[in-house]
């Protein structure tokens, strides 16, 4: 589901009602823009595809950790997939309540797993066996409780970029179910864990539910081989991964734009088509809850990264467009080849000329699109890159001594600026001569 919460008006862009060309003169470039009215229209598209049923939706921080994004979706009730102490901070202090937190990654620290049981989170999603034991010491130092989860690698394959596929055996992520059986056991009598839940994800940006189900059939299982040792689980965590279309999203509304459509190379996958395979495979499972961490597709479409047009240049055949955004800001493309739409914020009437879209970073992997039909362009003309309110500002960096951008939430016809700029003196904040 789409608000439109991005779209040209009159051949001019809009972030909801605040055309992105005054937030580009306002608070310059680049700059990440948010539309809070396309989070939130997005979070409760799930909430009502899942509402036949107990869930919980655990909001993926390292999508966009920023905090107000995080309130934002913990103020609609959201809990929190966390893999950081970082980002169980964040979390807390984005007010999402510690019973809706859950934490997984492989590397967890003792500062970490000691700060998850003090903060009393829903579990730990365990991901060895030696993590396990370490949880246990972790709580009996602590004189508390371990609430965890195992999870599980079902040996599903995503059918995603090997870089997030995460569900397949021999990945680095959660255990076989062998060993899933023998951490559950670790957990009876006398024991200080205990055991809540089972999790698995399987990767990110799936557009399928084939993966779903089959992982889901998985965690059914392990469910199953708990209750043989007496142990009851309560919740069946699915992760997250729930992909969305990046080269197919140009806003509607200007011919130009229009005439950029790529391919379209497949859908979103729409809460409601995961609900109807996921909902029956729960039908005879009454007072086992759901647990799902979408990060991705309540944010991505939700933002843009605004970015100038520096030079036009040509070589080798190549058109370029250099713009005011690099792979430091955006490393998306480079590291994935992800397509990200890119639309000039107020086109220009014009042919379609095909060009690489690159930053001012000196790598021949700084671009933000190949060979992408723009219409004509001029120095100065803001462009907007489409879908990048996740995986954007969170994996930028100060590559080059580039200051990372600022970021806009917008609300309605008001916009404000939710992380500053950074300067040079942030870039050397913590550097010795
Ligand atoms: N849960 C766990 C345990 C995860 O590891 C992830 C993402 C999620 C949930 C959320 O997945 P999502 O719904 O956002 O797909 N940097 C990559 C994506 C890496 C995802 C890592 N894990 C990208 O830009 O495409």
């Amino acid at each position: 589901m789409s608000a439109r919460a991005i779209a040209y008006r009159r051949g001019r862009l809009f972030i909801e009602d605040v055309p992105a060309e005054r937030i580009a003169e306002a608070v310059g470039t680049p700059t990440y823009v948010y539309s809070a009215l396309e989070i939130l229209c997005r979070y409760r598209a799930f909430e009502e595809a899942f509402i036949a049923r107990e869930h919980l939706l655990c909001y993926a921080l390292k999508a966009n950790p920023n905090r107000a994004i995080c309130r934002l979706l913990a103020r609609e009730g959201a809990g929190a997939d966390i893999v950081s102490v970082g980002e169980l901070k964040r979390a807390l202090g984005a007010g999402v309540p510690p019973d809706r937190i859950v934490f997984s990654g492989v590397g967890k620290t003792d500062e970490e797993l000691g700060a998850a049981l003090r903060a009393g989170i829903l579990a730990v999603n365990v991901e060895s066996s030696e993590e396990a034991q370490r949880l246990e010491s972790m709580a009996r130092r602590l004189g508390r409780r371990a609430p965890f989860a195992v999870r599980l690698n079902p040996d599903v394959d995503g059918g995603t970029h090997a870089h997030v596929t995460t569900g397949r055996a021999g990945t680095k992520f959660g255990v076989p179910m062998a060993e899933a059986a023998a951490i559950y056991r670790r957990a009876r009598g006398g024991s200080r864990l205990d055991a809540v839940g089972v999790q698995c994800h399987i990767g990110s940006q799936i557009t399928k539910t084939g993966p779903y189900r089959a992982a889901m059939k998985t965690l059914l299982a392990i469910v199953d081989a708990a209750a043989g040792m007496g142990l009851r689980l309560q919740y069946a965590d699915i992760g997250g991964g729930m992909g969305i279309v990046y080269d197919r999203a140009i806003p509607r509304g200007s011919a130009a734009s229009e005439a950029m459509v790529a391919a379209d190379k497949g859908r979103d996958l729409a809460p409601r088509r995961l609900a109807e395979v996921l909902l029956p495979a729960l039908k005879f499972r009454p007072g086992l809850k759901l647990l799902l961490e979408p990060g991705r597709c309540l944010v991505g479409p939700a933002g843009v990264l605004l970015t100038r047009m520096l030079y036009r240049k040509e070589g080798g055949k190549k058109r370029f467009v250099v713009v005011d955004a690099a792979m430091n800001d955006l490393i998306r493309p480079a590291l994935y080849g992800a397509r990200h739409p890119i639309v000039p914020v107020r086109p220009r009437k014009g042919a379609l000329r095909a060009a690489d879209v690159v930053g001012p970073v000196c790598e021949s992997a700084d671009f933000l699109a190949k060979g992408r039909r723009l219409p004509p362009l001029e120095p100065g003309d803001a462009l907007a890159v489409l879908q990048a309110g996740a995986y954007g500002f969170s994996m930028s960096s100060q590559y080059n001594s580039r200051p990372r951008a600022a970021e806009v939430l917008v609300e309605g016809s008001s916009f404000r600026v939710v992380r500053n700029r950074e300067t040079f003196a942030d870039i050397v904040r913590h550097e010795k001569a």
